[in-house]
């Protein structure tokens, strides 16, 4: 029966026009020495850090359905907004320019860090993104009122200059904007889909899948997918920047937007999106000792590089949680990597300070 529902959902996913722009399936694998290292429940990764497009990450499937609807509106300049180190702008500057488009990115200084050329922004200069830095409360994800007030300001640039720009919203999450359907979403449904797959042919039980969430369509996908193939694997978002009370409603609006999009009706309600906010700790983008520590345990135990702002804090809360015993021994946890690996380096100083080095100069 299962199956028949997971073939149903990939059937509605496929009529959606995509463009190839990343390498699937994404790699999945058993983190055996992080496993006994911690003494808990079986760990498994999927590296949706390994898309291929730039240095990956949850994005850029995002993008393979949000780029043709770009297209399809006829347009020849992209433009989104985020935070100076974001992961989002950046897989959209390449995107657009793997396809032949114009990219405009609003960045906000949303951390005390200097907007040096680093990680993602001296990615984004080298691609040649229109680059726009405004100043903005450190610590939080920008108001929506004042994107709006600096977003109509460029659209009317551009469309003055004679561009037809197509503008999408951060995370690729929210319809709104020149996006009507949650696109972002239904890629992350599909993501769960090819998780399932691999893991039932690799014969791992998962109970829990754990990843970061900050705009909230990678767990909204997560979650439609789940409920749509009717498996009962729970989701955990651990949050990165907002508090729960604010994320479960955006999730849930996202939920519904792509149960509609995809014509089912699952009836998704709060209790079924978990968001677990004490993460978030000192704010959005400001790294603490208990990420530094993660990065560090699952790079050395594994060789896999995680990043400060997103998968840094949600391998930390895997961590605090299994070893609260949140999770039962017997139970199957799939941490999912969602990339933003570049942001490490503007890190440096942070990571040294935390991890109890020094840096020489
Ligand atoms: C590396 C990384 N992980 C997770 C997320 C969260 O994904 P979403 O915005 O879909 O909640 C982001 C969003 O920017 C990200 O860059």
């Amino acid at each position: 029966m299962a199956k028949t529902n997971l073939e149903a959902l990939k059937q509605k996913i496929s009529t959606f026009p995509r463009k190839d722009l990343i390498h699937r399936p994404t790699p999945l694998r058993r983190l055996d020495r992080l496993t006994k290292e911690l003494g808990g429940p079986e760990i498994w990764i999927k590296r949706d850090d390994l898309t291929g497009l730039a240095f990956g990450g949850n994005k850029s499937r995002k993008l393979e359905f949000i780029i043709p609807d770009a297209l399809s509106q006829g347009t020849d300049t992209i433009i989104t907004w985020a935070s100076v180190q974001s992961n989002w702008c950046m897989q959209t500057a390449t995107a657009a320019r793997r396809v032949g488009l114009r990219p405009i990115l609003l960045l906000f200084k949303t951390s005390d860090q200097a907007a040096d050329y680093d990680g993602n922004l001296l990615l984004d200069f080298i691609l040649g993104a229109d680059i726009r830095i405004r100043e903005a409360e450190k610590g939080k994800i920008v108001s929506e009122e004042y994107v709006q007030e600096v977003l109509e300001e460029v659209v009317d640039e551009v469309k003055k200059s004679g561009h037809k720009p197509y503008v999408v919203s951060v995370g690729g999450s929210m319809p709104g904007w020149s996006m009507d359907k949650p696109l972002g979403a239904i890629a992350y449904a599909e993501a769960f889909v090819e998780m399932l797959d691999q893991t039932r042919s690799a014969d791992a039980r998962i109970t829990h899948v754990i990843h970061a969430t900050g705009s909230g369509a990678t767990q909204a996908g997560l979650i439609v997918g789940a409920k749509a193939a009717h498996d009962r694997t729970q989701v955990i978002g651990i949050s990165v920047s907002e508090g729960k009370g604010m994320l479960v409603p955006i999730v849930q609006k996202i939920c519904l937007d792509t149960e509609k999009a995809l014509t089912i009706d699952l009836g998704i309600e709060p209790s079924d999106i978990i968001v677990l906010d004490e993460y978030v700790k000192e704010g959005y983008g400001i790294i603490n000792k208990e990420t530094a520590e993660a990065i560090r345990m699952l790079f050395t135990t594994e060789g896999i590089v995680l990043d400060p702002v997103y998968t840094g804090k949600a391998m930390a809360a895997l961590i605090d949680l299994v070893r609260k015993d949140y999770f039962r021994k017997d139970q199957g946890l799939l941490f999912f990597h969602t990339g933003g690996t570049p942001a490490l380096f503007p890190y440096r100083e942070a990571l040294v300070k935390l991890l109890g080095g020094e840096l020489s100069r």
